[in-house]
Formats: structure tokens, C-alpha cells, sequence
């Protein structure tokens, strides 16, 4: 049995997760790999559609849960987990649901955390990859890019309770020796994501000759990565990471809000006239921008992708899934596109 043969996978139906097992199943077809997800509004069993994979439906931060995915690994209680690797992906995403209400956030990306770094050290988890994100810097004065022993500084619920995780994280390497590595990507666009996220928000709404609703100035900067890049980078830190280390992981491409919705009205051919400026978010960070050096240095890793053309490619893939795009645009989140967006786009 080679290292980390069975990976449990959790948020495996969200956007990056599912990606991320797509990536497994083509690069390492022969590792077994069991997602635990609750499927929220914003998981989706389609996602993982034809992969061979075990999707076990239950909520991170409820412990018999946890339990019934780490069994569906083939490892009960009191250990037997020495070649599974935990890649923790689950959590609440959305910064302005976080701003709406904060609660689920500290459930699921806290609570959650900290019942999953339990489970793994009952059973002697071989390794906790933790995905969390560049957000938890805070913004970032222009010209500056973060290397990952800056200070954290999240001014959201989202970012802070992402924050919050990872000192969890940091505590149980520390206190327990429990094997952990944490990552902290960019922006991430690509197939499968959620419509209320910047990029397929946007593509959509253009699409259909809809408003773009751009938060203010919409000059807020952003480090773009594919996804498909930042799914490498985890299987590299999976394999290669040092133990205790943090990684971040860049796209290395800064663009504005305006710069990528120009790109986007481009693609689709459409109006810039479509673009609406809208209230700010609340606490709006102006910019993030971490530091790729020591993923390159350690483990030799950068982006394979150019903005441009991953995007171009991420426009058509919503053009040719306009029905995945309906059914995960139906129920709970048109009652939040309206409670949102309604009074902004009416000023
Ligand atoms: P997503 O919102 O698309 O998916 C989250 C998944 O987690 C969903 O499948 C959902 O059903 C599941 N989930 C939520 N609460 C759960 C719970 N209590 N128990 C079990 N499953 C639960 O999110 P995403 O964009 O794929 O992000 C995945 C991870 O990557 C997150 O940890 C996020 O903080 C991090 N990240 C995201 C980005 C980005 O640009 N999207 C960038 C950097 C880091
Ligand atoms: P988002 O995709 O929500 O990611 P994050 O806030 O986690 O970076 O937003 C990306 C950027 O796009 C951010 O600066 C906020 C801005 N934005 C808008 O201008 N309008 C929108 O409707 C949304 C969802 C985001």
C-alpha cells in the first residue's frame, strides 16, 4: 500500500472539491476516494457524475457523521487510518453570505475544523491537508505581496472564520502532533462553481443581457487562479508538503473587477453598457496578493495557465452547461439573488 492510497475528501461536491477529484481520478486513478459533503446549496452530487467515488452526505461538525465517512474509508474507531490523508475542503464560501449572517460560518469552518482534526487524530490520520485562503491576510497595500508568516488580519466573518480554522490547525500540529499542512490559494474560476461567485455570476448574467452588479469603484484587485491549478498545487503539498508548513498558492495574474468583467462582456461579445455599479460590500478588501515563492522553491510548483486562455475556456464550459447552471441557479438561491441584488440594482 503506498502512502496515502484512500483520500476522504470533504466539500468533495462544491466547486474546488469536485474539481479536485476529477484531477485524482485522471492522475492517480488507483487511490480510493470516499467525499464527505452536506450537500448545502452550494454542493452538488452531479459535480462528481461518472467518477468513482463514494459520496457519504453528512455534516462536518456533527462527530457520528465524520464517523459514518471515516468507516465508508474502511477504518472504524481507535486508528487504522495510516495511509488516508484528509483533504478538508468543506466550509461556507460566500463573504457577502457571511456579512448577511455569520453563524453557519463559524458551525461549519470552525466547529467543523476542529470536529474533523478529532476524528483524524483518533484514528491516526496519516496527513490533514487544511484548504484555506488568501483572504485571511486582509487587504494588501499596492506592490505588496504577502509570504505566509505575515500576520493575519480578516476584516469579514467569512475570511475570519477561515482564519480561526487554521489556528486550530496550527494548535493541533503543535499539541497533538497530528500531521497538517495548510494552503492558501487565490480567486479561484473554472467549471462547477457556484453563480454567486464573481466570474460565473457575471457570465451568466451577461449571457442573458442581465445586469453585471459591480461593488463600487470595481476597482477591488484580485489574484486569479484556475481551479484545475490550485488542485495540482494541493496534490503537490499532499505529497511533497512539509509537515506544519504553510503554502500559498498564487495565479500570479492581478486583475481589477472592471478588468475581468471587460475580459468577460469581450469573450460573450456583449455591451460594457451591461455594467452596473452597484453599493459597496461592507468591508470590502481592496486587494490580496500572496507571495508564490516558497511553493515554487519547495516543491517546484507554479501555475500552469494563462488568464486568458483558462478563461476563455471557463466562458465556453458555462455556455455549454447552461443546464447544470439552472438547476443549481433554482430554489434557495434565487430568494438570495433577489435579497441581495434587488434594492442594489434598482439605484
Ligand atoms: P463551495 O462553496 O463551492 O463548496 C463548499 C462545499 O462544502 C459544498 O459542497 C458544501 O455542500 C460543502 N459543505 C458546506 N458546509 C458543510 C458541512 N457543514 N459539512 C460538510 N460539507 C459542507 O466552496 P469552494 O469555492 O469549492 O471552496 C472550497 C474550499 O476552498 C473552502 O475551504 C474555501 O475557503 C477554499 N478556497 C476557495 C477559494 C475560491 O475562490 N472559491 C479560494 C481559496 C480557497
Ligand atoms: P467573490 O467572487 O465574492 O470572491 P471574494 O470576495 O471572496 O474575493 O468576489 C470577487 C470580487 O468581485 C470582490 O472584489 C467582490 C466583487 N464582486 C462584485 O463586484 N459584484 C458581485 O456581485 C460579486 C459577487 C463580487
Amino acid at each position: 500500500m503506498s502512502e496515502f492510497d484512500t483520500l476522504l475528501v470533504t466539500g468533495g461536491a462544491g466547486f474546488i472539491g469536485s474539481n479536485f477529484v476529477h484531477v485524482v481520478a485522471e492522475r492517480t486513478p488507483a487511490r480510493r476516494v470516499v467525499v464527505l459533503d452536506k450537500l448545502t446549496y452550494a454542493g452538488n452530487a452531479e459535480n462528481l457524475a461518472g467518477l468513482d467515488v463514494e459520496l457519504v452526505r453528512g455534516d462536518i461538525a456533527d462527530p457520528e457523521d465524520v464517523g459514518r465517512a471515516f468507516q465508508a474509508t474502511g477504518t472504524g474507531g481507535g486508528g487504522g487510518a495510516e495511509n488516508i490523508a484528509v483533504i478538508h475542503f468543506a466550509a461556507e464560501t460566500h463573504v457577502d453570505r457571511s456579512i448577511e449572517s455569520a453563524l453557519p460560518f463559524l458551525h461549519t469552518n470552525v466547529v467543523g475544523t476542529q470536529v474533523l482534526l478529532d476524528a483524524a487524530r483518533e484514528r491516526g490520520v496519516r496527513r490533514f491537508v487544511h484548504i484555506s485562503t488568501d483572504e485571511v491576510y486582509g487587504p494588501i497595500p499596492d506592490g505588496v505581496f504577502t509570504p505566509e508568516d505575515d500576520l493575519l488580519n480578516p476584516t469579514n466573518p467569512y475570511s475570519a472564520s477561515k482564519a480561526a480554522s487554521e489556528h486550530l490547525v496550527h494548535a493541533a500540529t503543535i499539541t497533538h502532533g497530528i500531521d497538517a499542512v495548510i494552503t492558501r490559494c487565490s480567486n479561484n474560476y473554472g467549471p462547477y462553481q457556484f453563480p454567486e461567485k464573481l466570474i460565473p455570476l457575471m457570465i451568466a448574467n451577461a449571457s442573458e443581457d442581465k445586469p453585471l452588479p459591480v461593488y463600487g469603484d470595481g476597482l477591488c484587485e484580485r489574484d486569479w487562479t484556475h481551479v484545475r491549478d490550485h488542485c495540482d498545487a494541493v496534490l503537490a503539498v499532499l505529497e511533497r508538503g512539509r509537515a506544519g508548513a504553510t503554502y500559498n498558492i498564487p495565479g500570479n495574474t492581478h486583475k481589477t473587477n472592471l478588468e475581468v468583467l471587460h475580459f468577460l462582456l469581450d469573450v460573450l461579445g456583449k455591451p460594457r453598457s451591461l455594467i452596473h455599479h452597484v453599493k459597496d460590500r461592507p468591508g470590502h478588501d481592496r486587494r490580496y496578493a500572496p507571495d508564490g515563492a516558497r511553493i515554487q522553491s519547495e516543491l517546484g510548483w507554479t501555475p500552469s495557465r494563462t488568464f486568458d486562455d483558462a478563461m476563455e475556456e471557463t466562458v465556453r464550459w458555462y455556455q455549454d452547461n447552461t443546464d447544470w447552471l439552472e438547476r443549481v441557479r433554482s430554489g434557495e438561491y434565487r430568494n438570495y439573488y433577489e435579497r441581495h441584488y434587488g434594492e442594489r440594482l434598482k439605484t
